[in-house]
């Protein structure tokens, strides 16, 4: 419903557009007709062109009555206070203003046209009618209102910024002025006239040619301008720019002016500590070593389908990395031929920040021959997984992922049939299981605990994973159990680009199915002995997490008081990024590096309320921290404690969430739609007195999306 009303008031507003320009056009050319029943005729057009616009304006304006009835004040305040405005004032003094001068206009055509022969010129009073700017400016502020609203629905002046309105509204001003001026002085050569004769069809060409030059060219320039304007630096130091506090002054600010938050940072340099010197423990023989290879690899898919990959010890996925809770953990990366550099992230794995593996952040990127050992405790129970945080949009879609599965110390190593569905779409291929794209068969004994592990390492899409002929329950969300979860059937679960969810079923006599993504020829089947054919997909709901399960003890709550309080606006606005003249996903109105990074203090109770006014999904990912789901919509989250460290947030929902400020870092976060994130849908949290060695941007080697 919020993607349609979005979708109206744009394509509404651009309809507005063309209407109200026409009839601006036709109002002020009404003066040039030659004969008075052409002016006649005219006159009757131009009536309807001061009606039709109502129809695109009470679509446009019932969307936003709309929004403001039933959402929040964030979705619908630009639409209310600026958009609304700029629709309704031009329409009404189109209908008070000019509608009565037309009329009377036409009453004297009409008469004239009794009186004389059709062809007849216009007498010169129906001219100074028609040349009145009573009768032309109302048209034409309205043409330049809708192009200002429709401008306003492109890049949406959300969150507030003085600027980004003003500008805008003071063109539309001046441009108006400037025409009501013309209008003035055209009058006027008209009343002096003792015959009216309509300038010459060149001259009138001539000057539009002028017109449109100025504004093409001056367009051209501040395009121009713009392009150079968004080109990013060389070099990017994360911990440089501007800063969100959360609601709270930092003490060592007062002294300062807030605008200016490097300041602030430098100011207490003495206690500075770096991210390389956040690392996990370097000391102690570990428990468990992995080799990861990165190296280009042509691989066959079980359909026999050929993917020119980049992977990790030459298979996709990845190998699984597979370890006990609290073991200390080794892992050696070499990058053998991939140019673009690689690292290895560990996502959803609250690791130390030296540990986290992205490039430019937390370390360099390491370039082919190169090597790098990452060592962290293995703390949270759970699934996970790795990827390359270089590049990462390219890296993660070409296979440079694979599955981390934390096992808990108390259980055997695998006490149930423990099976990872890493669903990925390999290019050319269909949405496939690791390297598996058909159907794939398993004997399960009946009686077999089973536990799915189901990781989406996809770009855009939301996987829709349903389990046929037998009831489950979702263990797990991002790695973290749920409380006393409920017996599902017919339901579906939808995983989120990076997210991760755990099902678990006893194994029934009948054949059990997972479906991915409606794609029947897929998907695993599993039955005693492996046989049976894929069955029919019932009719099924999505699970939903904020009801699911029973609610458990946790550290804090909703009603906590929190230390710090961000707000992050995710949207689309028509912009340039390092270049690229397009629709921009946006964090608070802007794209990378200019989003304000979240600043905390390590203990901190920090709140962060998610708002998505744009029109997709955003699965938004922060590194190093869980949060816990305090509410979607306004609605608090009444099942079983949520944990998420990939939250996809859909058009026109709201999320709070809060975690603790427990690791200190430079941590990014990011829309875990990779291309969003390479296309500037990315910030970061960041500690207070920690600062970089690294650096990101064209003259680094490091390009972490
Ligand atoms: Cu899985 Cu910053 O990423
Ligand atoms: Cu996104």
């Amino acid at each position: 419903m919020y993607n349609i009303s979005i979708g109206t008031i744009l394509a509404a507003s651009l309809l507005f557009v063309i209407c109200t320009w026409i009839g601006s056009v036709k109002a002020s050319r009404l003066l040039y007709s030659r004969t008075i029943e052409r002016m006649h005729r005219k006159t009757r057009k131009l009536l309807f062109w001061a009606w039709f616009p109502i129809i695109p304006a009470a679509a446009i304006l019932g969307a936003i009555a709309w929004m403001q009835q039933t959402m929040l004040t964030t979705f619908w305040i630009d639409h209310v206070f600026i958009q609304a405005p700029l629709i309704l004032l031009p329409l009404l003094t189109i209908w008070f203003v000019a509608v009565p001068k037309l009329l009377k206009l036409r009453s004297i055509t009409k008469q004239a046209l009794g009186d004389t022969q059709q062809a007849a010129p216009v007498d010169s009073t129906a001219h100074l009618r028609a040349a009145a700017p009573g009768l032309i400016i109302p048209f034409q502020m309205a043409a330049l209102a809708a192009l200002t609203s429709f401008y306003f629905a492109l890049v949406p002046p959300v969150p507030f910024k003085w600027l980004d309105i003003s500008i805008p509204l003071a063109v539309f001003v001046l441009a108006t002025a400037g025409l009501w001026w013309r209008h003035q002085f055209r009058c006027r050569e008209v009343s002096k006239m003792e015959a009216y004769t309509a300038p010459a069809f060149w001259k009138r060409g001539l000057a539009m040619v002028c017109v449109l030059a100025v504004l093409g060219a001056s367009g051209y320039y501040l395009f121009n301008y713009a392009m150079d304007k968004s080109e990013l630096p060389p070099e990017i130091d994360m911990a440089s720019g501007t800063y969100d506090y959360g609601g709270v002054m930092p003490a060592d600010m007062s002294q300062h002016n807030h605008q200016s938050g490097m300041a602030a940072m430098t100011s207490n340099s003495g206690k500075m500590i770096s991210v390389a010197d956040l690392a996990g423990p370097r000391e102690g023989i570990p428990d468990r070593h992995f080799t990861l290879t990165a190296q280009k690899k042509t691989v066959t898919l079980s359909s026999g389908k050929t993917v020119d990959a980049w992977t990790y010890n030459g298979q996709i996925p990845g190998p699984e990395l597979r370890m006990k809770e609290g073991e200390l953990i080794e892992v050696t990366l070499i990058n053998q031929d991939i140019e673009q550099g690689v690292t290895a992230h560990w996502h959803g794995l609250d690791v130390p920040n030296a540990e986290d593996g992205v490039a430019g952040a937390t370390q360099n990127a390491v370039m082919p021959g190169e090597t790098y050992t990452y060592r962290f405790r293995a703390e949270q129970v759970g699934t996970f997984w790795y990827h390359s945080h270089q590049d990462s949009r390219e890296a993660v879609s070409m296979g440079l992922f694979g599955a981390l599965i934390v096992e808990p110390k108390t259980e055997p190593f695998q006490p149930v049939k423990d099976i990872t569905v890493m669903t990925h779409r390999w290019k050319g291929a269909s949405i496939a299981v690791g390297a598996s794209d058909q159907l794939e068969r398993m004997a399960i004994a009946p009686g077999t605990p089973v536990r799915m592990r189901l990781i989406n390492t996809d770009d855009w899409v939301n996987q829709n994973y349903t389990l046929v002929g037998t009831h489950f329950e979702v263990a797990a969300i991002d790695g973290t159990e749920l409380n006393k979860p409920d017996v599902l059937t017919n339901t579906h679960v939808v995983v989120p680009t990076g997210g991760r969810y755990d099902i678990t079923f006893i194994m029934p006599e009948r054949p059990v199915y997972l479906n991915v993504g409606g794609n029947r020829s897929g998907g695993i089947l599993m039955s005693s002995d492996g046989s049976g054919d894929v069955p029919e997909i019932p009719p099924t709901v999505a699970f939903d997490p904020l009801t699911y399960g029973n609610p458990a003890a946790t550290a804090f709550d909703a009603s906590s008081r929190f230390d710090r309080e961000f707000t992050l606006i995710l949207d689309n606005k028509l912009g340039i990024f390092n270049r690229n003249f397009d629709f921009l996903y946006t964090l608070n109105g802007e794209v990378f590096p200019n989003a304000p990074m979240f600043m905390v203090k390590e203990g901190d109770l920090v709140k962060t309320t998610f708002i998505n006014r744009g029109n997709v999904d955003h699965p938004m990912h922060l590194h190093g921290h869980h949060v816990l789901v305090l509410s979607r919509n306004g609605k608090p989250s009444t099942g079983s404690p949520w944990w998420s460290d990939t939250l996809n947030v859909m058009p026109g929902e709201t999320y709070e969430v809060a975690f603790v400020a427990n690791n200190p870092g430079l941590w990014m976060d990011h829309c875990h739609n990779l291309v969003h994130a390479a296309a500037g849908m990315s910030m970061h949290l960041m500690y207070e007195g920690v600062k970089t060695p690294y650096a990101v941007g064209s003259g680094t080697q490091n390009h972490p999306e």
